[in-house]
């Protein structure tokens, strides 16, 4: 088949003014670390150093606190929600202004394609903070009971998967509803919060409404480990919340914890089959694979099987690893060495287990961290690869015979976070999404997001629900 070349077309760098280091955000101010600690943030595609970051320690944390709280008492929680609203506007204004840049920033310091930053991230993330703006005056009739108040002063720990989005999807309706925030971005992906952090001092947002404090894991810990905190939203690793969770036991901090999954996106013999395969694609391959809700696990029935596989492998030829600010870019960099070694380990367990291990050829970059588009076929329910959250760009394919056959399988992992239905007929839409244990369900479609829509899992995915009406519950003594 012949087929035309692209040719190069990259997003330009010169909309971001990197510094080359940065201080912690706290009551409105950006400030030096007590211990002076710092840490280096790199563009995984290249392995170049981006900026040196703050580490913050206990006393940066307590710095912190004490100016949550007294914001929270003295400014924020007292505020009408109209007027708490104009800021939450003015922030989601602002972002959008500030789009390209925050999109060109967020592909350098995490490895995504510039395409979903500049097309998924950057637009979530400011139509969170206008969504729950809408809420803010309107908290009264929300169905929490004549006048619901604020927790207090909440801190959020969040992810490197989507940072600028996670950041939005944690502060938009702690704000809303009169709490404070201490914000911890992750490690590997702090930049895209500074420049919130300078979003939120552009809107003139009150000293210790938000404060952001970067760091490692040990960040998180100390901040975690004051239990004076009226709540902890975290969104990781399994193995964290649960830390998060033993630790705050018999404490008044409420908890809400967002983790893993591996999802099964499940394709019926009377799918729409191209939408199904773009779907496929969308549902693993969208950002890596690091994804909570990927649909690592492709159920495809029996009858069906191969030619789905084989349009499968087709597309997958199709796709362009590289670059990711190139905007033909479709799988980008692997986030960090760390998770580019998980993902190497478990797909080696997969073909040590006795799976079939497919990439199309595509040349793979010398510097940075990469890793192809990989599918597993031939694989037993009982081997890793079907089990455990890979975060990769890899997809594990079981098939089935019978609906019924389908939700056992869907349904036989720790996890609850998501699942996707593939089938023409409506009926059968619903029977499945009646019996799959997952917080969100998707019918012909995978991996859409909305801000009215609540998320959240089941079992070790979690609990709690972030986004939509449900979304305000979380921050409110209701
Ligand atoms: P992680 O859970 O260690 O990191 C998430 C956040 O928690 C980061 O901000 C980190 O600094 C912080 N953190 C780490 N240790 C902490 C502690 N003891 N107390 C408080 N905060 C702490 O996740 P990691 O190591 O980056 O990724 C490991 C695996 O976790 C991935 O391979 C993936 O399977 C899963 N993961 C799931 C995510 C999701 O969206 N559900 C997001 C990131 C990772
Ligand atoms: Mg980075």
């Amino acid at each position: 088949m012949a087929r035309f070349e692209y040719a190069p077309a990259p997003e330009s760098r010169a909309v971001v003014s990197l510094r080359s280091s940065y201080g912690l955000y706290v009551d409105g101010e950006f400030v030096e670390p007590l211990e002076g600690k710092s840490f280096k943030t790199i563009n995984p595609a290249s392995e170049e150093v981006l900026a040196e970051v703050a580490l913050a320690g206990a006393g940066d944390v307590e710095r912190a606190v004490a100016a949550a709280r007294r914001a929270q008492r003295e400014v924020w929680g007292p505020m009408p929600g109209a007027e708490r609203a104009k800021y939450l506007f003015r922030v989601a204004r602002i972002i959008q202004e500030r789009a390209r840049e925050l999109a060109v920033l967020e592909s350098l310091d995490n490895g995504k394609p510039i395409r979903e930053s500049r097309d998924v991230d950057v637009p979530l993330a400011a139509a969170h903070f206008f969504y729950y703006a809408g809420w803010a005056d309107k908290l009264d009739y929300a169905g929490f009971g004549p006048s619901p108040r604020p927790l207090g002063i909440a801190g959020q720990i969040i992810p490197w998967n989507f940072p600028l989005l996670m950041a939005a999807w944690k502060l938009a309706p702690a704000l809303a509803t009169g709490n404070t925030c201490i914000l911890k971005p992750a490690e590997t992906t702090p930049l895209s919060a500074l420049v919130l952090a300078e979003i939120f001092q552009q809107a003139e947002l009150p000293p210790g409404v938000i404060n952001v404090l970067t760091g490692d894991g040990s960040t998180g810990a100390a901040l975690v480990a004051r239990r004076d905190l009226d709540k902890v939203a975290f969104t990781g690793s399994t193995e964290v919340g649960k830390a998060i969770q033993r630790e705050l036991a018999g404490t008044r901090t409420r908890v809400s914890l967002e983790l893993g999954g591996k999802a099964a996106n499940i394709v019926f013999e009377d799918a729409p089959f191209s939408q199904a395969i773009e779907g496929i694609v969308n549902g693993i391959f969208f950002n890596q694979g690091h994804v909570c809700c990927a649909g690592s696990r492709l159920l495809v029935q029996e009858s069906v099987a191969e030619a789905v596989l084989e349009a499968l492998k087709r597309r997958l030829g199709t796709l362009r690893l590289g670059d990711p600010l190139d905007k033909n870019t479709d799988i980008g960099a692997i986030n960090s060495e760390r998770q580019l070694d998980k993902i190497v380990e478990l797909a080696a367990s997969g073909e040590r287990e006795g799976a079939e291990r497919w990439s199309p050829s595509c040349s793979i970059p010398e510097r940075g961290y990469w890793f192809p588009p990989t599918i597993f076929t031939g694989v037993a329910p009982s081997q890793r690869i079907a089990r455990e959250e890979i975060f990769g760009p890899v997809l594990s394919v079981l098939t089935f015979r019978t609906p019924d056959e389908a939700v056992q399988k869907a349904n036989n992992t720790t996890y609850g976070l998501s699942a996707g239905v593939w089938t023409e007929k409506g009926s059968r839409i619903l029977w499945m999404a009646d019996r799959l244990r997952a917080g969100v369900v998707w019918a012909n479609t995978f991996n859409r997001f909305d801000p009215t829509s609540p998320f959240g899992g089941y079992g070790e995915s979690g609990f709690g629900r972030e986004g939509g009406r449900h979304g305000l519950e979380e921050y409110l003594d209701a």
